[in-house]
């Protein structure tokens, strides 16, 4: 990240820092989010992805397999924190062996473009007390990118409850983000798991590539449609500036 390269008025600022020292002031932003994701606009969606490949610990070693996936993303209303300004996706993944009901992974969060700092940020809760944030400089029309994440970092961080911390404790995470020409997207991610007893560590990786299956529901804010404030979301922007 950008080196701390002064402080004014008490807020810290860093050479590649957008936002100014007003940290308060907020800008306007597009209503319609689908037109505003840069490169997450073709991750909008609902997608299915039935050739995913799985490599996890076991008691001996590792082991392998394939799985179904049904991934949702669907994109929220623009997100201020003062003058920092994010369009986003809030997704689910639902992941279950071929032929199964019972789930074998699960996931939610957001994918968050902010075109000032052109980054994407992403945010990662699995129900094993796992959380994550992930981020990458991308460029716009990106086609391919990589988002990281870190154990200890303060900003882009893995926080693991006490047993998996101890068990199984995740000291790095990526995700690697392809765009395909004919329209599908595919991921490559990447667990590098610390395991008591192991003397090297444990590469835990996930791979599928994702076809459509429906189209995005507008945010809600795109629904109300120009001038259309009878819902009260809109006029309580412009009189507050935020929602
Ligand atoms: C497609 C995505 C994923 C699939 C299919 C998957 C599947 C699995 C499976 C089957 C295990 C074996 C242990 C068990 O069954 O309890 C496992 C272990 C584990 N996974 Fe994943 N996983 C995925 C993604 C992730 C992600 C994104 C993280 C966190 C960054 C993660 C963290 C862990 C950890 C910490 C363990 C070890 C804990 C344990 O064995 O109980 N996994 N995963």
């Amino acid at each position: 990240m950008a080196i701390v390269d002064r402080v004014e008025s008490g807020v810290r600022q860093t050479a590649s820092d957008p936002y100014g020292t007003d940290i308060y002031t907020e800008p306007p932003g597009d209503p319609d989010t689908l037109n505003s994701l840069g490169p997450l606009r073709p991750l909008a969606g609902v997608w299915e992805g039935t050739k995913g490949s799985d490599d996890h610990p076991v008691a001996d070693g590792s082991e392998h397999s394939v799985f179904v996936e049904h991934y949702e993303l669907q994109p929220i209303d623009f997100q201020t924190n003062g003058p920092q300004l994010f369009y986003g996706l809030r997704y689910h993944t639902h992941i279950v062996e071929p032929g199964q009901i019972v789930t074998f992974h699960d996931q939610i969060g957001y994918w968050l473009w902010e075109p000032a700092a052109s980054m994407v940020t992403f945010t990662l809760a699995i129900p094993r007390g796992q959380v994550l944030l992930a981020a990458g400089s991308v460029d716009v029309d990106a086609k391919e990118f990589e988002l990281t994440a870190a154990l200890g970092s303060e900003v882009h961080g893995i926080l693991s409850n006490p047993f998996l911390d101890r068990a199984f404790r995740t000291t790095s995470y990526r995700i690697h983000v392809t765009v395909n020409d004919d329209g599908t997207w595919s991921y490559e991610e990447e667990g590098v798991l610390e395991i008591p007893g192991r003397e090297v560590p444990f590469h835990h990786v996930d791979r599928n590539t994702l076809h459509k299956v429906a189209e995005p529901i507008p945010n809600p804010l795109a629904r109300l449609g120009p001038g259309d404030t009878s819902l009260g979301i809109g006029s309580l922007r412009n009189e507050r500036g935020r929602l």
